[in-house]
């Protein structure tokens, strides 16, 4: 596998002003979306979502990349084509969440650190022959009352560049995220400053452990205030702490940061990524694009419930999403109404 590989697979990943579609969620994560709308939480249900998922027309015309969980890359279609290939077929380049997810951190009340490492190198050989060609893991940064601890940013980091460099040598793009939370009362200037520390550690890591920084992607939080501060600041002063914060953190030879969306509302996240395309883009090194989850998934997922008679609806919904996304990384999104 050459370094070659590895920038080109990163720089098509984001190519187009296309984004990335994570579809990774674990099975309890998708139960726990299942069950607040009634659908049944079992594997047929979950293959049925993501069925739905892969073959909605027009898919490919917006997302580049999705993310799959190791239950669905083992899974297939109706036409009983395995999903990468499904994916890879409809020219969406196939990927893999890799971590297992964020345990408590031996010591650090409240704080988590993302387990995954043992066994990782052959993981990802059996993904790649199953036709991964990029991965993602996912560190998570509470801010509360003394949170985060710098044990905390520091194991993450640590571990964020472990995997990178060992998805690298198999010849897999990483997927960087280092996932600042939105849950609490602490206001934009604490994000931003959480943020930036978290991005620095992690890129000083990512430098130490020789991971090729053209060869990957950051998918790091929008700079946001918390779910619950009082003062909820505008979609400009969101764009602008964003982009102030990867200025300062972001080397220029990463090809692209793809946010992730954190629990925004679809259409909000929307809107702050067009503002910070439409007031930066000329000026960025990198692609701003997306890498969501629910901002895609949820308005889809509501409309389908489970039923399939709601299949080309819910089809529609998340098409129309991803397109909204994709007019967001080129500052053309319009208000919906
Ligand atoms: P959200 O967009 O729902 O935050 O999910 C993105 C993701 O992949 C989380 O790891």
């Amino acid at each position: 596998m050459t370094a070659q590989t590895l920038i080109d697979t990163a720089r098509a990943l984001v190519a187009g002003d296309k984004g990335l579609l994570a579809m990774d969620e674990s099975n309890a994560t998708c139960n726990k979306r299942f069950a607040a709308l009634g659908i049944p939480q079992t594997e047929a249900a979950r293959r049925d979502w993501r069925e739905l998922i892969v073959t909605a027309p027009g898919l490919a015309d917006s997302i580049g990349g999705a993310i799959l969980f190791d239950e669905t890359i083992r899974q297939k279609t109706d036409a009983g084509l395995p999903f990468a290939k499904a994916l890879a077929d409809a020219g969406i380049i196939p990927g893999i969440k890799v971590d297992t997810g964020a345990k408590p951190l031996a010591g650090h009340p409240g704080e988590t650190v993302t387990e995954g490492l043992d066994g990782l190198r052959e993981r990802l050989a059996e993904y790649a022959m199953m036709g991964a060609r990029f991965a993602k893991w996912r560190g998570v940064i509470a801010i509360g009352d003394g949170l985060p601890t710098r044990a905390c940013i520091r194991v993450n980091a640590h571990a964020l560049a472990r995997y990178a460099a060992l998805c690298q040598e198999a010849g897999l793009v990483p997927i960087v995220e280092p996932e600042v939370l939105m849950d609490g009362d602490h206001s934009l200037a604490r994000c931003a400053e959480v943020t930036e520390e978290v991005l620095h550690r992690t890129f000083a890591e990512l430098r130490a452990q020789g991971v090729l920084l053209e060869g990957m992607l950051l998918k790091p939080n929008m700079v946001l205030p918390g779910l619950k501060a009082p003062v909820q600041d505008s979609v400009d002063a969101v764009a602008e702490a964003t982009v102030a914060c990867l200025l300062r953190t972001v080397p220029a030879a990463v090809p692209g940061v793809a946010f992730l969306s954190g629990g925004q509302p679809a259409r909000l996240a929307s809107a702050r990524l067009n503002e910070m395309n439409i007031r930066f883009r000329s000026r960025l090194p990198w692609a701003l694009a997306f890498s969501f989850s629910r901002a895609v998934q949820q308005p889809a997922l509501d409309a389908w419930k489970g039923e399939a008679a709601n299949v080309a609806v819910a089809q529609k919904a998340l098409v129309q999403r991803t397109r909204a996304n994709r007019a967001a990384r080129r500052g053309e999104y319009k208000e919906e109404a």
